[in-house]
């Protein structure tokens, strides 16, 4: 799809759809208004016929004959009262306004950029074509049907801003690129979803590794590195390599390198947890709650997708985005209960649930981060618990780290880019829960602060290096449906990671 701006009155925009927003009440809405006195009040009757009120959810498409108005049709969105109204949901708005359009067949669709308040113009463009583009996104690889694979009507989707603002070149050249920055980010996070929902059995860990090798090849920018199980076994990754021990498939530690053309800022690395497959290993997980367990390698698939991103638009910052993938089976050489792993800083962990896979993985990759990178900063991003979906419900992602500066820029990025994110405490108490009786630690707490004990044992890695912890089990798939967001996964965090990396 192709995206333009124009500087227009909305009536005037000739398109097979024009559509815009309208904040509660459509008689007191300015755009709404202005079209329906174009069209001698047949707008308003319209809308009254059908009950259009301007609610959220709230379409209403009319069929336009008067050649006042340029449009073919006029599609109305309820984005309800300005009270209501947040900047990120114009991502919804815009995938509704795009669906609507693709609905009726139109070719070209056009969007009225509403009025959001000084400053924020431009991040709302890149919301926009963010919502459009995401909203566009199906898994339909594996539906037979011929229309499943229906390429989309819309070719073209014209962005209208204020008639009365004519932008100057500058201007028009930040809104070009706050278009590009929306388009690269949706790219990106569809790029993500499609990770997350291609099935285990094809998605393994070596699979993953093809994929990020395929990704760095689009970039100059992006190198990619590849360790399989001896290399690992090398750097003394025992807890990585346990998890994965049980399968077939085998481990791969993945690790992509984006370098900027000028000398760095700063060095960060990026950390995503990356099981292909959870079963919970000998902690068996009962039936239905295996079913969605392709999605735990969420976290690898937002920080490799984001240098997709981040490489498309540029960052001051060397970035590493780093994946210890394998998968978590059981069968004759899976670990056990009662094991003790040796990590790759030395510490002993005394397995007392296998179903608490990730933190193993990411506390060697948290290792490898930290002594081979040395970066300045890391984030890490993992399905981790369910601990922490009870806590903040399924929409939100929680933040864990001791570095308040640290913890406080990720989220006012992630405010920024409209993800939820919610700061948790660090409560070292709970320590106490990781003792064991024959190792440093053991792997597992006990049910109460399951987040934060998780949390707590990365922690022992990750040592002095700057690092926030992000646990995405909840918002990195939804099983309800937004307009911009189709159930599966959502490609959560490569929004606020291309927001923390790169310069608007
Ligand atoms: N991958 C799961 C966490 C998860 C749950 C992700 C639901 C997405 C949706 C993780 O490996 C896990 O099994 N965690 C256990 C930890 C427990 C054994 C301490 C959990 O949350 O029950
Ligand atoms: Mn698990
Ligand atoms: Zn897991």
């Amino acid at each position: 799809m192709e995206f333009r701006h124009v500087a227009e009155t909305a009536a005037a925009t000739p398109a097979d759809v024009v559509a815009f927003c309208v904040f509660g009440d459509p008689n007191k809405d300015a755009i709404f208004k202005q079209f329906n006195s174009a069209l001698g009040g047949h707008l308003a009757e319209h809308a009254q016929a059908e009950s259009f009120e301007g609610k959220p959810q709230q379409t209403l498409v009319f069929v336009n004959r008067d050649p006042k108005v340029a449009a073919r049709r006029i599609i109305a969105i309820g984005a309800g009262s300005k009270g209501e109204f947040s900047l990120p949901s114009l991502r919804d708005l815009a995938a509704t306004a795009s669906a609507t359009a693709n609905r009726v067949g139109a070719k070209t669709a056009a969007f009225v950029a509403p009025t959001v308040g000084a400053g924020k113009d431009l991040t709302a463009v890149q919301l926009i074509v963010e919502g459009v583009v995401e909203g566009g996104y199906k898994f339909h690889k594996y539906l037979t049907a011929e229309d499943a694979k229906k390429a989309s009507a819309v070719q073209s989707f014209v962005i209208i801003t204020d008639a009365k603002k004519k932008p100057t070149a500058a201007q028009a050249k930040a809104i070009k690129s706050a278009i590009d920055r929306g388009a690269a980010i949706g790219a990106a996070v569809n790029h993500a979803r499609d990770l997350i929902n291609e099935p285990a059995g094809h998605m393994t860990p070596a699979q993953l590794a093809v994929e990020a090798q395929a990704l760095a090849k689009k970039h100059p920018s992006l190198s990619v590195e590849v360790l399989g199980p001896k290399e690992c076994a090398k750097l003394g990754m025992g807890m990585f390599l346990a998890v994965g021990q049980g399968s077939d498939q085998e481990s791969r530690l993945i690790h992509i390198t984006y370098k900027p053309k000028k000398k760095p800022k700063k060095k960060v690395a990026l950390i995503g947890k990356g099981v292909t497959f959870d079963s919970g290993g000998y902690s068996l997980k009962p039936s239905a709650s295996m079913e969605d367990m392709k999605v735990d390698m969420s976290g690898a698939a937002a920080v490799i997708s984001s240098m997709d991103a981040i490489a498309t638009l540029g960052s001051d910052y060397e970035v590493h985005a780093i994946t210890a993938a394998c998968e978590n089976l059981v069968s004759g050489r899976a670990y056990k209960l009662g094991d003790v792993l040796r990590s790759m800083d030395g510490t002993t962990v005394e397995i007392n649930n296998t179903d608490a896979e990730g933190r193993l993985t990411l506390g060697d990759a948290i290792t490898y981060a930290r002594t081979k990178v040395q970066p300045d900063e890391m984030y890490d991003f993992a399905t981790l618990t369910g601990a922490c979906m009870v806590a903040l419900g399924p929409y939100t992602a929680g933040v864990f780290s001791d570095n308040d500066q640290l913890a406080r820029g990720l989220l006012q990025s992630a405010e920024r880019a409209g993800e939820d994110m919610w700061r948790m405490p660090m409560l070292t108490r709970l320590r106490e829960q990781l003792k064991s009786n024959i190792a440093d630690m053991r792997n597992t707490g006990d049910r109460y602060g399951g987040a934060i004990t998780a949390a707590l044992f990365l922690k022992t890695f990750a040592k002095d290096t700057p690092w926030v912890h992000v646990d995405i089990a909840g918002p990195a798939s939804v099983t309800t449906a937004r307009p911009s967001q189709p159930r599966g996964g959502t490609g959560f965090a490569v929004a606020t990671l291309v927001e923390h990396l790169t310069a608007r």
